[in-house]
């Protein structure tokens, strides 16, 4: 059985994820069953590191969601739309999604894992919050039996990086953004980054898992960093703190009546605390639950190869069920409670 595999978007985590794809050799056999049979992008012309026969290629990118070949939908174009559409339209045709696209799933997630769950067909999202960190899963499964208390991450790789070269080299937000955007670790427009927007879209997503309901991402407090000052910094490492932009969502009064804090803004943290020393691109995710005490996870937050590597483990995940059971298994969503939540700012 070869399971084929639409691929929307060859951008850096798209690249990753077919690199990983077209060379499977000394990694789990299941990846021999798998092929990537077209493949959608917005400039079919443009030149790039991994190459394709041009009948894989199209720009037509409803074709790869309609085309009844095609098992697995995934969705690395980034963005709201076309992205939330083309989505709806695969879980539509009955095809497993898998995607990296935050922005989309804490907007739209019930409408998502609704269509989903009515379809029957699977929508996996490891990729879109911690990067190479596998921290969905974990937080949905594995922590399943705790009453979580408390999720704090720095979990954006750009900001962390333009905080922790503030802080070793004493210098201001401006130019190490110029520097990171020279590097490449910052987009053109960092705007999402920056304004902690993109912290708020990944910590509505980790809360609506942890604390079992669909939190609104319009709930969640927004500050970023563009008023971190050279001298902000100094004084707070003179007073034993270092300043990160954290992603925090704290719970109280259990999953039946839970009321939430969610809020992303820079913080005094401690130097001893866990989170003060995760620099550079780096992300790392406090789990607090009852009776677990508390979880780290750490890891690289963003770029090709991690964020890659957590997609192509959840096109596994579905290849592997498929190959299992011969056939698609009714589910329960990924994102499945009712609205039950006060959020408290
Ligand atoms: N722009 C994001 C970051 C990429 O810097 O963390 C990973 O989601």
């Amino acid at each position: 059985m070869v399971v084929k595999i639409g691929l929307l978007g060859l951008g850096t985590v798209g690249t990753g994820t077919a690199q990983i794809l077209l060379d499977p050799s000394g990694r789990n056999p299941l990846l021999k069953d798998i092929t990537i049979h077209r493949v959608g992008v917005r400039s079919p012309d443009k030149p790039r590191s991994v190459q394709f026969p041009p009948e894989v290629i199209t720009s037509d990118l409803k074709a790869i969601v309609n085309d009844p070949d095609i098992d697995i939908v995934v969705e690395l174009l980034g963005g709201l739309e076309p992205a939330r559409s083309l989505i709806l339209q695969a879980i539509a045709q009955k095809k497993h999604v898998v995607t990296a696209n935050k922005a989309v799933i804490a907007r739209y997630g019930d409408e998502i894992y609704n269509s989903a769950n009515q379809a029957g067909v699977y929508v996996l999202l490891e990729a879109a919050v911690g990067g190479g960190i596998p921290i969905i899963k974990p937080l949905k499964q594995s922590l399943g039996a705790n009453r979580i208390t408390q999720i704090i991450g720095i979990i954006n790789g750009t900001t962390n990086y333009i905080l922790s070269e503030m802080t070793t080299a004493g210098a201001d937000f401006s130019d190490v953004l110029a520097e990171a955007q020279r590097l490449g670790y910052a987009e053109a427009d960092p705007t999402a980054d920056v304004d902690g927007l993109d912290a708020a879209d990944k910590i509505a997503i980790l809360a609506s898992l942890g604390f079992g309901g669909r939190v609104q991402r319009e709930d969640v407090y927004c500050e970023g960093i563009r008023q971190v000052s050279a001298a902000d910094i100094a004084y707070a490492d003179k007073l034993g703190f270092v300043i990160k932009l954290l992603a925090i969502a704290k719970g109280s009064g259990g999953q039946e009546s839970q009321t939430l804090e969610l809020r992303v803004h820079p913080t005094l943290v401690p130097k001893d605390h866990p989170l003060a020393s995760i620099n550079g691109v780096y992300n790392a995710i406090l789990v607090a639950g009852d009776p677990l005490g508390q979880v780290m996870f750490y890891g690289p937050g963003a770029g090709s190869g991690p964020t890659a590597s957590a997609v192509v483990s959840d096109i596994m995940n579905i290849v592997a069920i498929l190959k299992s059971s011969g056939q698609t298994p009714t589910l329960d969503p990924l994102l499945s409670c009712v609205h039950q939540h006060f959020c408290q700012i």
